[in-house]
């Protein structure tokens, strides 16, 4: 796909490496990475007045109605490429279901060039931020992915929901955004009011209480495009001074780009409904209930008992860190009898993919 050309218009990155003090070497080789592609300088400040009145007009008009595209943001990583291949694999099951609101699926390549997967899951191909930038910090691309996607791709829905790899659809999603209003998970470790110092550097007091900000990241949220594409550049610019300024990367370490969106958005002044039965994440939720989405980030470890041993390896365990550098076999062995059914449903579902998705265990293994 090719960007459209805006000439004169200034890429948002470019100008916070330069308010960061980054190199005039930098500089141009920005400027060459970026040739020839479109960002809306525009979009860049938040206009309040103009915003408020926008969603004011909006809100009379919400509803919850219309589809949302999904977008994945993953790398070429095997570790990020077999999660992906699960996750789509969901997707398509659960999206024509009763109930869904689910509308195309994109997954957002931030490694800069096509993969192996190209045919198998649709994909956009974004450019990483710059050698060093991230500063081995992954994620900070994800930003960058979406001011990149969101102004070159053609996207038929009206909202977005933001995925990450680990995540499996286990019931048909609808759009819990309304109208202008998106919505979140709370994450319980997200805790602006307890860092009320370090948040006050990127959202000063005349702009509110801290209570402002949301405790949530970026995903899930599902948010409509046009809102989206004003945050972006935002959260962009938030997280790149958020890592740049060692107190604040100190202190919220590998959460940095969750509170960089929490706080981009409100700084846009967007606040958004908190839905606990987003997601549920195994092994602390115990059900999969009415829930909508199976978060796998922790490790599930439990001894022949069916007694849980987090933080030790248990003589059956469940964990995606123990395939950082391929796919998990087919037909993995069910947990003990005893075990939550969340755990039990995390499985069977990762079982049931890798089962069906052709060439699962020879795409990266030669
Ligand atoms: C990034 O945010 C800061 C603080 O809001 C602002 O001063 C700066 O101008 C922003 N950078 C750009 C390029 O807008
Ligand atoms: C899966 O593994 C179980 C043992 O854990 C075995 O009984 C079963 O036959 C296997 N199924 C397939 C399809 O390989």
């Amino acid at each position: 796909m090719i960007g459209r050309k805006n000439m004169g218009r200034v890429s948002p990155l470019l100008l916070v490496l330069l308010a960061l003090g980054f190199s005039f070497a930098t500089y141009n080789l920005l400027t060459m990475i970026m040739h020839n592609k479109a960002f809306n300088s525009a979009r860049w400040a938040v206009d309040d007045a103009e915003l408020s009145d926008q969603m004011a007009g909006e809100r009379t008009l919400g509803n919850s109605n219309s589809k949302f595209h999904v977008a994945l943001t993953a790398t070429d990583a095997p570790y990020s490429q077999w999660q992906c291949r699960i996750m789509y694999y969901w997707y398509k099951k659960v999206r024509d279901m009763p109930g869904s609101e689910m509308g195309k699926f994109t997954r957002v390549l931030h490694s800069g060039n096509p993969d192996n997967l190209m045919e198998e899951i649709p994909t956009f191909v974004v450019d990483p931020l710059p050698e060093g930038l991230d500063r081995g910090y992954i994620v900070l691309n994800r930003p960058w992915a979406f001011v990149q996607w969101l102004e070159k791709a053609t996207i038929e829905e009206e909202y977005i929901l933001m995925a990450e790899p680990d995540h499996i659809f286990v019931n048909p999603l609808p759009n819990l955004a309304q109208g202008n209003r998106p919505a979140g998970f709370p994450f319980f470790y997200i805790k602006p009011a307890e860092h009320e110092q370090i948040i006050r550097k990127f959202y000063p007091e005349e702009r509110g209480p801290v209570t402002d900000i949301d405790p949530i990241g970026n995903s899930p949220v599902i948010i409509k495009k046009s809102i989206l594409m004003d945050i972006s550049p935002t959260w962009l610019n938030i997280s790149l001074r958020m890592k740049d300024d060692p107190a604040t990367d100190k202190a919220f370490g590998w959460v940095l780009e969750m509170y960089a969106y929490a706080v981009a958005s409100a700084l846009h002044g967007v606040q958004h409904t908190l839905r606990k039965d987003f997601m549920l994440q195994p092994p602390w939720d115990l059900e999969v209930g009415k829930k909508f989405i199976i978060h796998y980030t922790y490790g599930c470890d439990y001894n022949l008992k069916a007694e849980l041993t987090y933080g030790k390896i248990g003589e059956w365990r469940f964990d995606k860190r123990s395939y950082l550098s391929g796919p998990p076999p087919r037909n993995l062995s069910l947990p003990p009898p005893g075990v939550p059914e969340s755990v039990v449903r995390l499985v069977t579902m990762v079982n049931e993919a890798t089962a069906n998705i052709p060439r699962w265990d020879t795409l990266n293994h030669g």
